[in-house]
């Protein structure tokens, strides 16, 4: 008989690799990726288009009311993101969705509008999951939960590559300084925070290759 479809969860920091694994991860194991991170990039570019500024919570939270946010599979098993039913997949990537995504995410009617969404989508099970809260607080019942973290010069490494590769140039230093940012500012969302569970499998990605963390998850995909 075909085994059960999993829950999983994989949560962590900016960079550590988690969304190019979990995207691998999904493919292998034929379940459906969702990067929730995707979704809140869509509300902040709302946001920057229509001008309301990151701090002000009664306007974005009446812009979450009247927005759809929603994911679609690619042929390759990543996501795209559709804003009202505009295709902004290349766009939520950019230097100033990212500065302000994490405030914009902050918003608690925000996030209430697509928890539901993300908990809809892992409801029937043989979905992996992609975001900060997963584990916590989205889906607290995931069968596995994986932490994915790597040191901050190494993740600043990375966010660098991936800026330059969609076009974007981007000084070390300055990269490091935002995520760092960002990382404070995720660890500081009370029951949405960024934070490891005492369940948690804590994977370090640093001066690791993709595809020796990918059998590294498969085997506790396997054993669960
Ligand atoms: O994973 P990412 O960098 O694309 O996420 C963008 C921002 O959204 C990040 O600052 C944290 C926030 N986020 C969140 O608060 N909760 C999630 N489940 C996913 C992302």
């Amino acid at each position: 008989s075909r085994p059960r479809e999993l829950v999983i969860a994989m949560d962590g920091p900016a960079g550590a690799g988690k969304s190019t694994l979990a995207k691998i991860v999904a493919r292998r194991l034929g379940y459906l990726y969702v990067d929730t991170g995707a979704m809140y990039r869509a509300l902040a570019l709302k946001a920057l288009r229509l001008g309301i500024a990151e701090t002000d919570r009664e306007a974005l939270a009446a812009m979450g009311a009247t927005t759809e946010v929603r994911l679609e599979r690619t042929a390759d098993g990543g996501n795209r993101v559709l804003l009202d039913g505009e295709d902004v997949t290349a766009e939520i990537r950019s230097p100033a969705v990212s500065a302000i995504v994490s405030r914009v995410s902050a918003v608690p009617e925000l996030r209430a509008l697509m928890i539901e969404q993300q908990r809809a989508m892992a409801r029937s099970g043989g979905v992996v999951m992609d975001g900060r809260d997963i584990g916590s607080y989205v889906l607290p019942d995931a069968d596995l939960k994986f932490f994915i973290t790597a040191s901050l010069q190494e993740r600043a490494r990375r966010r660098q590559l991936q800026l330059r590769a969609e076009g974007h140039q981007a000084e070390l230093g300055q990269v490091e300084a935002e995520i760092a940012r960002r990382d404070e500012q995720d660890m500081n969302k009370g029951a949405h925070s960024l934070m490891q569970l005492p369940e948690s499998i804590v994977i370090d990605t640093t001066g690791k290759e993709i595809e020796e963390v990918v059998a590294e998850i498969l085997g506790h995909c396997r054993r669960a």
